[in-house]
């Protein structure tokens, strides 16, 4: 492995030419084009050109002209990328999964287009040519070796088909990043498309089948900015009573599996959506009997880097870090610890369907609301108005192992039930969903009738605020319903929201 001397993150001559700063490199994107920007949940998104950019378009507004972007990502990002883009109105068209205040808001005011696809399908459909086409590439990478290959910062999401799709590129490098990043990496340029597609030769979570780095030709390179800026790491609350009582009931759910013979006793790769739930649920594998476990993830939390440094996890592969500063600090402090049991890789292989049906992976995911019959909203308030998106949990919900989604029973001071007779806005159907949590209790949906899985769902798992209401519902759907097999009042159940149209949501 070629290392990086360290006086400099720039070791390729002919782009060090190429430096300047973030004004300038902002200066060569011109309004209408499609940008397909670095960042994952948080990190290794580029810190300065989209700052410089806004302020671009600030000016443009000023003027009287309209200057707008198509912005493409990884996942979510910063206020200093989609935060700042779109307080200017700078962006035409955003995708994929973003969980920006300010976008939100733009968002659902109609003010700006937003495409929530699931992550793994983003680069293909790139390559496929369904979304049009990628003009520029700006990609922070932690440091660019003599000959030119790139050392990926703290994600890699999709900055392989960026820097590969792309006309130009723009590259930040950020010397902020932590240079012993360099290794930690798997790109896989084994992808072609169909039908010359091979099989993804993954069979275990810790398989390295890529290289390090990544690729680019240097031709295409308008500019390099050198930055010192960290990523935006946010600190996770400590687990609440709610979350703690959800893990428990999937910790116990996990030892009933493995004393019926369905799970290994170190169970099979676990991947755990983002927020803080999840966070929590780690945090109780963590203290659990559970040892050897493995995880096939997006977002690597403080939550799996405390179960490495524990020797629960034995490995753990993901796209990004998403870190708090103090694990951050706790990474690099102990890097020997992590250095081989952390693998980083595109989002297309992170996600991948085949792979993930492959390794058997448990996943575990953050829900808005689910139905009685075990449809789940992971997306919408009120069936219209965007909360994030659907992120990667439709890549692992629907090839998982065993797909379980979670959430408190109740929202908004009690003034929701997140268990309603139908969901407003359906991301993952009845089809893809095995188990329900939230702090009432567990709900396995394996092998029962529509029926069967309402009255479990509402018997384990709703809040008993909103239960009777339920079971009203079921037991009226059920003697006055069209259809028997999943009884339903339509008029009801699309109406069941209306009650809460007062409440304050977003
Ligand atoms: N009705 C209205 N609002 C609701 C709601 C409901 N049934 N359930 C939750 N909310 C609101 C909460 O009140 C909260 O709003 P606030 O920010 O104004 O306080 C917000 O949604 C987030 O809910 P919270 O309880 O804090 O849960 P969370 O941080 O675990 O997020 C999701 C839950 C569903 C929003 C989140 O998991 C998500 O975006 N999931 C989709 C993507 C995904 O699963 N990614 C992982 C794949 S790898």
């Amino acid at each position: 492995m070629q290392k990086m001397n360290t006086h400099s993150r720039i070791l390729n001559k002919t782009l060090q030419g190429k430096i300047m700063s973030a004004e300038q490199a902002a200066s060569l994107v011109s309004s209408g084009v499609n940008v397909g920007m670095s960042g994952f949940t948080g990190s290794g998104y580029p810190k300065a050109v989209p700052s410089a950019l806004a302020k671009r378009i600030e000016e443009a507004n000023n003027a009287g002209e309209k200057f707008r972007i198509g912005v493409w990502t990884g996942a979510s990002t910063a206020p200093e990328l989609d935060g700042a883009l779109a307080k200017v109105d700078g962006v035409e068209m955003r995708l994929p999964y973003q969980s920006d205040p300010v976008c939100r808001k733009r968002i659902n005011a109609g003010e700006m287009e937003y495409l929530d696809i699931h992550l793994s399908h983003v680069a293909q459909f790139v390559w496929f040519g369904f979304l049009g086409k990628l003009d520029i590439a700006v990609v922070e990478v932690a440091g660019i070796l003599e000959d030119g290959r790139l050392i990926p910062s703290s994600s890699i999401g999709n900055n392989k088909t960026w820097l590969d799709q792309a006309d130009k590129v723009i590259l930040e490098v950020n010397s902020w990043q932590d240079s012993r990043l360099e290794g930690m990496h798997d790109v896989y340029y084994g992808t072609n498309l169909p039908p010359n597609r091979q099989p993804i030769p993954l069979v275990s979570p810790q398989d390295r089948i890529g290289e390090p780095y990544l690729h680019c030709d240097l031709r295409k390179v308008i500019a390099i900015v050198e930055t010192n800026s960290p990523d935006r790491n946010s600190a996770f609350s400590p687990p609440d009573e709610n979350s703690r009582l959800i893990a428990g009931h999937i910790l116990e759910f996990f030892e009933h599996e493995v004393k019926r013979g369905r799970l290994p006793r170190n169970l099979l790769p676990l991947q755990s959506g983002v927020g803080n739930i999840a966070n929590a649920v780690m945090a109780g594998l963590n203290h659990g009997p559970f040892e050897n476990l493995t995880a096939y993830t997006e977002v690597l939390q403080d939550g799996m880097l405390e179960m490495i440094r524990s020797g629960k996890l034995i490995s753990a592969s993901a796209t990004a870090f998403s870190l708090s500063d103090t694990a951050l600090e706790e990474l690099y402090t102990s890097f020997d610890l992590y250095r081989d049991k952390i693998v980083l890789r595109p989002q297309e292989i992170s996600n991948h369907p085949e792979v993930i049906r492959r390794l058997g992976v448990i996943a575990m995911n953050g829900m808005i609301e689910a139905d009685m019959y075990g449809n789940v909203n992971s997306t919408h308030v009120m069936g219209s108005a965007i909360m994030n998106g659907i992120g990667g949990s439709g890549d692992f919900a629907r090839n998982a192992y065993i797909s379980i989604f979670m959430t408190p029973s109740q929202a908004k001071n009690g003034q929701i039930s997140c268990i309603v007779p139908m969901v407003s806005h359906v991301d993952h159907t009845e089809h893809d969903v095995q188990v329900l949590v939230t702090e009432q209790g567990l709900a396995d949906l394996r092998g029962l009738s529509p029926s069967q899985r309402a009255r479990v769902i509402i018997e384990n798992c709703a809040h008993p605020d909103f239960r009777p209401a339920l079971q009203d519902y079921q037991k009226r759907a059920l003697d006055h319903s069209f259809g028997k097999h999943t009884p339903h009042l339509l008029d009801e159940a699309l109406s069941w929201h209306q009650r809460y149209l007062t409440v304050d949501h977003m």
